[in-house]
């Protein structure tokens, strides 16, 4: 069954087609990254605008480099949430325009879940269940244990900044550019993590909180000072310790087998051997390429949502802030 993955819930325009939810025939991406550098951040209204000029031109490029055309298409995943309204609607209407002229199925799927799926489509088979999910990216940070396809137990989220938001806002305090993320990965290799900035446990809680760090390190740069590739270090060591502690306390406590970091910043080189240095269980990491916002997870994902019977009819509509679980 190949299934045609729509994504647009932020500033990535990707389509991508997956086969039996498993094997990757095409995923293309066209980024907005350039556009959005000069503010510093993601401005929605450009974003929903240049989805509309990217959407088509994608579409046809993910078939071409699969070498198939929409007749040979069985279904049609899409991200309905969560995510800017204006950026979904772009996507959204795209998938159902196709479905409803084509004839064929829709799921719309959930952007955090999707990242999970970016897993399965990296060969290496079913991972082990329940699943410990870390899903960290620059909209979201949710920890979640998967039982089974389409079953997510949220166990706790980001109270104020996301992962990735965080790194961004660092990145842009510290001169570094956008997005902030890889930027600090860099910047880090040629520092030391000296400065001792705050890390939030928040115990008792699977939540996790970046704001006070993100003024501790405002304070460091703005009034004693340090050096850009020390407090970058030293900002990522903060972030790094707490997602990996967490995720591997809630491994433990929730008796999850193995647990899967997805999303932007899985793609950070510190957290990936955080994570596998202090994890009780396995650790899975889907390839950086896959980390970051790509249609195909959503074709995985859409995949065993189908599977499982799930179809959505031309009333769908999109969910803004919908929740894992
Ligand atoms: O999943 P994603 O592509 O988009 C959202 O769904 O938000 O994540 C983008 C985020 C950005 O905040 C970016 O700075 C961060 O992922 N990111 C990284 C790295 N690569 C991307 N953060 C830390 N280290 C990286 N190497
Ligand atoms: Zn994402």
């Amino acid at each position: 069954m190949k299934v045609l993955g729509i994504e647009t819930s932020c500033d990535e325009t990707a389509a991508a087609v997956v086969a039996d939810g498993r094997q990757l025939l095409s995923s293309a991406v066209a980024s907005q990254v350039s556009l959005h550098a000069r503010y510093g951040g993601v401005v929605p209204e450009v974003a929903s605008r240049q989805h509309l000029l990217a959407i088509v031109p994608t579409l046809f490029h993910a078939l071409a480099d699969a070498r198939l055309t929409l007749q040979d298409i069985d279904a049609i995943a899409v991200t309905m949430g969560p995510g800017l309204p204006g950026s979904l609607l772009v996507g959204l209407n795209l998938a159902k325009a196709l479905a409803l002229s084509l004839g064929l199925p829709l799921v719309g799927v959930n952007h955090l879940e999707a990242h999970a799926y970016a897993l399965w489509l990296e060969g290496k088979g079913e991972p082990p269940l329940p699943l410990l999910c870390l899903l960290v990216s620059g909209g979201h940070t949710e920890m979640a244990l998967m039982h089974g396809h389409g079953q997510f137990q949220s166990l706790g989220r980001t109270r104020d900044d996301a992962a990735g938001e965080a790194f961004d806002k660092a990145a842009r305090m510290l001169g570094l550019g956008y997005p902030g993320g890889p930027a600090i990965d860099r910047a880090a290799r040629r520092g030391q993590p000296r400065y001792p900035l705050p890390r939030a446990w928040l115990p008792g809680s699977y939540d996790f909180s970046f704001s006070g760090l993100k003024t501790a390190l405002w304070r460091w740069v703005h009034q004693q000072g340090g050096r850009p590739e020390d407090l970058a270090a030293s900002f990522q060591e903060a972030v790094v310790e707490v997602l990996a502690g967490k995720a591997s306390q809630a491994a433990a406590q929730q008796g999850a087998m193995a647990i899967l970091v997805a999303g932007g910043v899985a793609a950070n080189r510190r957290l990936r051997e955080a994570v596998a240095a202090t994890s009780p269980v396995p650790v899975l990491f889907p390839s950086p390429a896959l980390c970051t916002d790509n249609a195909a997870m959503v074709a995985a994902c859409g995949y065993f949502r189908l599977q499982a019977g799930q179809r959505h009819g031309p009333a769908l509509d999109i969910a803004p802030n919908l929740k894992l679980g």
